[in-house]
């Protein structure tokens, strides 16, 4: 059996939304996003550019064709320009014998910085996927095969491209993979290897057996779902519509800049006496500096007074106005991408005078807190896994959940939103420390906490407002007579 990556069994065609046009200078080449021109072209190199937007061109069609125009010194350059339509995201390249009506797989490019290369599977060497890759359904129907480490992605076609994926879920070498492949495929199956290595889904195994990723001490250090969110929520390697695309303009109202909430806001929370603030607060400098995080707490808790100051002074809703097209929006002390505004501050009071302890909402119009519900095991678990991420000698006297309202950005943003959620709750973090630093108050930003526990507290659905950060809140310790000393 041959196990060389035989040329009819790789073909390419332009894309469907691209066309070919002969003008004087060259051939013009056309996609909703790109416009090329390749010149300058021999007559039967113009014809063999132009069979491609009609028809699937096997390289062994295309090698043959160059070869009887006695064009060979062109080669290179004619696939030099094959690598150009690639990068404009203009041609296909699938795997398959040129007889196949179907292909099994096509290479769809997705990023300008995709390679072309040819891929020459060898006999004796062993294959594995990237434990990147994976496969998902689309909206058309189809299964696709992307990474984040490729700048293309590969639509299956048919069963046996899955087979060969499986396989190769394990080192295996093209012998062993003909062996496990159904009789009537084994022809055809070099070809996806070869498709899977070009997009980079698949690599060879070095000499200790292991993917070159796996010996990479920078891939080692990434998580495949961090390295996918990091590629999918920034511009490069994809080409998903990315940004403030409103794709939901018209057809879903946008979620309300203030909660529509269930729990009625009858606690009515001091507004502090800005004057006072002003002139007692320490200067940006002083706050700067002595900003810290404080794990543990002062004998007497933290008060209601407090409180209400600390929610004011960071989260509290200064302005509502109007903006045309895209409804409601509110003015806030901290910055929000879009001014979307998505994020509820929830409180899960262990110790604060004047106030009992128990799970609250707070509500940013009011300036007031709604009372969820009264301290139980729930809140007690919330508390206590704070508590445990923090390694710190004492629980919080408050925890504050910060939860997303995740339709209030997608409805506006497309393959960012959960990104800037994240970038939100980063800035409220800093507001949170620096205001709690004025306030002489113990901060502690946190770095996890168990979303769908938060959801049994709030009665919110998972999927419309769940937890994204927490941010531990207390009396500052008062100092021992020994660190006085120190001093
Ligand atoms: C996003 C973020 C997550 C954090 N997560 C935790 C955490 O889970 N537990 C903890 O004790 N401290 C956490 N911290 C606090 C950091 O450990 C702390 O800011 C860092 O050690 C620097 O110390 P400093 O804040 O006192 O300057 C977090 C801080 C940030 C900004």
């Amino acid at each position: 059996m041959d196990i060389s990556t035989r040329t009819s069994h790789i073909a390419y065609r332009l894309q469907e939304n691209v066309e070919m046009s002969e003008r004087e200078d060259g051939v013009a080449v056309i996609s909703p996003f790109f416009q090329i021109t390749i010149a300058p072209l021999s007559q039967s190199l113009r014809r063999i550019l132009l069979l491609l937007a009609d028809t699937t061109c096997s390289a062994r069609q295309i090698n043959t064709a160059i070869r009887e125009a006695h064009e060979e010194n062109m080669l290179t350059t004619f696939y030099r320009y094959l690598s150009s339509l690639l990068r404009h995201q203009m041609l296909f390249i699938y795997a398959g014998s040129e007889d196949r009506s179907t292909p099994l797989a096509t290479l769809i490019p997705i990023s300008s910085y995709v390679q072309h290369q040819w891929i020459n599977v060898r006999a004796e060497q062993a294959y594995q996927m990237s434990r990147f890759a994976y496969i998902r359904r689309a909206e058309d129907g189809m299964s696709y095969l992307e990474s984040p480490l490729a700048h293309a992605r590969i639509r299956l076609e048919h069963p046996v491209t899955t087979q060969v994926i499986y396989h190769l879920g394990k080192a295996i070498t093209p012998c062993e993979l003909i062996q496990a492949i159904p009789e009537e495929e084994k022809d055809n199956l070099i070809s996806v290897l070869a498709l899977l290595v070009m997009g980079n889904f698949a690599a060879p195994t070095t000499p200790t057996g292991r993917l070159h990723e796996e010996e990479d001490e920078t891939l080692q250090q990434w998580d495949f779902h961090d390295l996918l969110f990091h590629s999918r929520s920034r511009t490069g390697r994809h080409n998903n519509p990315l940004g403030g695309t409103y794709r939901f303009l018209r057809q879903l109202p946008p979620q309300p800049a203030i909660k529509q909430a269930p729990w009625p806001a009858t606690i009515s929370l001091p507004r502090p006496d800005r004057e006072r603030m002003r002139s007692e607060d320490p200067g940006l400098e002083a706050v700067m500096e002595a900003r810290a995080s404080l794990r543990d707490y002062g004998t007497e808790p933290i008060t209601l007074a407090q409180l209400a100051e600390f929610l004011y002074r960071v989260a509290r809703v200064k302005e509502v106005y109007d903006d045309d097209d895209s409804g409601e929006f509110t003015v806030r002390p901290f910055p929000g991408s879009g001014a979307s505004y998505e994020m509820e501050f929830y409180l899960t009071i262990d110790r604060c005078e004047g106030l009992q302890p128990g799970f609250y909402w707070y509500d940013p119009l009011q300036h007031a807190l709604a009372l969820i519900q009264e301290s139980n095991k729930d809140t007690a678990r919330l508390l206590y896994e704070a508590y445990q991420a923090m390694g710190a000698p004492a629980q919080p006297q408050v925890l504050i959940t910060l939860a997303a309202r995740f339709q209030r950005v997608s409805w506006k943003y497309q393959s960012i939103a959960y990104a800037l959620i994240l970038k939100n709750v980063g800035v409220i973090y800093a507001t949170m420390y620096l205001v709690a630093t004025a306030m002489d108050l113990a901060p502690c930003a946190l770095g996890v906490g168990d979303s769908d526990h938060f959801t049994k507290l709030s009665g919110t659905n998972y999927l419309q407002e769940t937890s994204v950060g927490e941010f531990a809140l207390g009396s500052k310790p008062t100092p021992t007579s020994e660190i006085e000393e120190i001093r």
